[in-house]
């Protein structure tokens, strides 16, 4: 007989970590100890042996983000973006060629087109959420398909499964950090790496910077543990602690984000003031039909156009509960303008931002609350 397998919130509160069995404790210790004694020369306790290379609470995270993405391994890093530059450098070399989609976090187009440029990495912005251009983008050098679904800011959908089904060869890499494992596993659609910035909803509480990678390449998953060790982007155990405890209530907050979200959409879609909202929930969204398909629901974030920049950063000013801030993904509703805040380093490229774009992280309130402050706002910048 086989042992089912748990449902997610099971497996968010249990994989990854047993009561241990010395005193019991419930939850995974904090291993606050940069070394660890060995039995003889070289003969570890555990394969642990110093903090930098390994440290048996972030290993407890990387199982649990592992299991819930479905993977067969996973590390964690200091942040998202420090998981992004050594997934990069595991898979990339000078002279080899990566595709980007047109719609990204501000951080990964900077760090591709700065720091990967220079080192001799040549990229490709394309649509991703037409499959055919990223297919007509790939060359003989090509290793790398970025994809973010949905996207940062103007969330964006992409048909993972069509993309992984048109390409023979480069890696396909989607950052899930909107979506969370929750609501979108993408290697069971395709994906060959999985990327989270654990920031957002995996730590859930505005309190934890830090990244993950999952992926089922053996080969990639030991090139990624060689980076980490040798350059020490590892997350601390304090902090992978809090990651896991967030990780707990992760599906109970995306019911609750999903939800309020798409109130939110639906009642700023009713609003003169607002030129055009994006939410892959609503049935006027472009991809909303993939977002069915591939999404378990569409997530807690919602952006809104307006008739100009003027009035855009007005409304970022004249929320009271939704407090003007980067980031997303807490339990606490945030609101930010992508073009002056996130979204800065590209200007100019051909991932720019409109600058009469607010970009909102809705989180788990009294939707009513969310709904009154929104309309207090809206009734104070006039149009
Ligand atoms: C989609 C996405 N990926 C990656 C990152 C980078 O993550 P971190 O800020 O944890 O380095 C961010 C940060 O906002 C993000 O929004």
């Amino acid at each position: 007989m086989t042992t089912p397998r748990p449902g997610f919130d099971t497996a968010a509160i249990h994989a990854g970590y047993e009561p241990d069995s010395h005193l019991g404790s419930i939850n995974v210790p904090i291993y606050a100890s940069t070394t660890f004694a060995q039995e003889a020369p070289g003969q570890l306790r555990g394969g642990f042996e110093y903090g930098r290379v390994a440290n048996p609470t972030v290993a407890s995270l990387a199982q649990t983000i592992a299991h819930l993405e479905g993977a067969k391994f996973g590390k964690v890093f200091a942040s998202g973006m420090a998981a992004t530059d050594l997934l990069l450098r595991a898979l990339l070399r000078p002279g080899d060629h990566l595709i980007l989609g047109n719609d990204a976090y501000g951080g990964t187009y900077r760090l591709i087109a700065s720091v990967f440029a220079a080192w001799g990495v040549q990229f490709s912005v394309v649509d991703t959420s037409r499959p055919a251009e990223v297919a007509a983008a790939v060359r003989p050098e090509t290793k790398v398909v970025w994809l973010e679904t949905p996207t940062n800011p103007l969330l964006a959908v992409s048909d993972i499964a069509a993309i992984a089904a048109c390409l023979d060869g480069p890696k396909l890499v989607v950052d899930n950090t909107f979506a969370s494992p929750y609501l979108q596993r993408p290697l069971s659609l395709g994906a060959d790496v999985v990327l989270h910035s654990t920031t957002k909803y995996l730590g859930g509480h505005s309190d934890v910077i830090g990244g993950a990678v999952v992926t089922d390449d053996e080969q990639l998953d030991a090139d990624l543990d060689f980076l980490l060790g040798g350059v020490g982007a590892v997350a601390s155990p304090f902090d992978a602690y809090l990651t896991a405890r967030g990780i707990k209530t992760l599906g109970v907050r995306m019911e609750r984000h999903c939800s309020n979200a798409l109130r939110v959409a639906e009642h700023l879609e009713q609003r003169p003031e607002v030129q055009q909202v994006f939410y892959p929930g609503l049935a006027s969204h472009p991809g909303h039909e993939t977002a069915r398909r591939q999404m378990d629901a569409f997530g807690g974030m919602v952006s809104v156009r307006f008739a100009e920049e003027r009035v855009a950063g007005d409304f970022c000013s004249a929320t009271r509960l939704i407090c003007l801030a980067e980031s997303l993904g807490g339990v606490e509703s945030l609101v930010e303008h992508p073009a002056t805040m996130t979204h800065v380093s590209v200007q100019g490229s051909q991932l720019e931002v409109p600058r009469d774009l607010v970009r909102l992280s809705i989180g788990i309130e009294d939707v009513d609350d969310l709904l009154a402050d929104i309309d207090q706002a809206l009734d104070r910048i006039g149009s």
